[in-house]
């Protein structure tokens, strides 16, 4: 009989299936059962015999069943565990996280190569006055140089800035030479939109006034700043040109070695040139004193978004402004 339960009770896999094999054997109608009521037809010997044997039969089945209940709980203890535990080693959810734009890091860069130069950063207003966006720099009203840019005027007279000039003017107004600055930020031209043109864009602006300074020291200064943007083998080239507010004028263009096209071009980046007499005798005026008279100094100008389209081949400045996530994101992280 116990061979017979054992081979029941080993593949029992619940605890209502052992029940029944328990009832079974155990039960008040079970197969022990009735073999112990069997004993009463036995002489007193025989009773004994078979009586003693029949209670270990008991013994052991009883052991046999207990142990399994205790096997099936566990397991089903187990299962339980396992099933409301947590996986600590699962992915979490990632957080959305915001990045800096584009031209901010291009314009973080070009503060950082500056400031490495002894440049401090200044920033000025986007709205400003017909006064500092052209006639302090020598550009007045009846002057033809004003045709130079398709400027938006607001109807109180003033204007959007159409470039980052205006503050030479009201720096050099403010503070006394010498001294280096960069302005970097937001410019406005009248413009009909297209692929490289937009009616608001970025420029940095730069301006060193003292005593001794000469047009080598700007060739050397944007030949810092063409290194520090277009890596050791870059260098610069100027290209005589005009604007009012510097004499002589030169636009210069940076010789680029593009590491990942293998190419190597020049490239027109901005304008230039030694800060014009008349500008200084304009702060004169503004000032009401003669500290800037006999000055000299060095001007620059460029475009932030020309730098970024050349260096990270974005094809369209208009990318730079619709915000499209898909274009925002590939400027994220390291860049190079
Ligand atoms: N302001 C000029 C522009 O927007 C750029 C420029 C040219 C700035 C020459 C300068 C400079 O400081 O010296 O077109």
């Amino acid at each position: 009989m116990i061979n017979e339960a054992k081979l029941e009770i080993t593949p029992a896999s619940s605890l209502p299936e052992l029940q029944e094999i328990k009832v079974k054997y155990l039960g008040k109608k079970g197969l022990l059962t009735a073999e112990l009521k069997t004993l009463g037809n036995l002489s007193p010997d025989d009773r004994k015999i078979r009586g003693a044997a029949l209670n270990m039969i008991k013994t052991e089945l009883e052991a046999l069943f207990d142990n399994k209940e205790l096997e099936l709980k566990n397991a089903a203890l187990e299962a339980k565990l396992a099933s409301e535990s947590l996986d600590v080693t699962l992915p979490g959810t990632a957080f959305q996280t915001g990045g800096f734009h584009l031209l901010t890091r291009i314009i973080d860069d070009l503060a950082t190569i500056y400031k490495g130069l002894g440049y401090q950063v200044v920033q000025g207003q986007e709205v400003e006055t017909e006064l500092y966006n052209f006639d302090a720099l020598n550009i007045p009203s009846w002057h033809p140089a004003r045709d130079l840019w398709d400027t938006f005027w607001l109807t109180d007279g003033r204007v959007l800035r159409t470039h980052t000039s205006p503050m030479q003017a009201r720096f050099m107004e403010a503070f006394e030479p010498p001294f280096r600055i960069v302005v970097p930020g937001k410019t406005y031209r009248f413009e009909a939109v297209d692929a490289t043109h937009e009616a608001m864009f970025h420029q940095l602006e730069g301006l060193a006034v003292g005593k001794n300074i000469t047009m080598s020291d700007l060739k050397g200064t944007l030949e810092e700043m063409a290194k520090g943007l277009f890596g050791e083998t870059s260098k610069v080239r100027f290209q005589p040109s005009y604007y009012p507010f510097t004499e002589p004028s030169a636009d210069f263009a940076v010789y680029w070695e593009n590491k990942r096209t293998g190419q190597a071009k020049w490239l027109e980046l901005g304008g230039s040139g030694m800060v014009h007499p008349r500008v200084f005798e304009e702060v004169c005026k503004l000032r009401k004193d003669e500290v800037y008279a006999g000055q000299r100094g060095f001007a620059f100008g460029l475009g932030i978004e020309r730098v970024a389209m050349i260096k990270y081949g974005v094809p369209d400045i208009r990318y730079f402004f619709q915000n499209d996530l898909r274009v925002l994101k590939q400027f994220r992280g390291n860049l190079e």
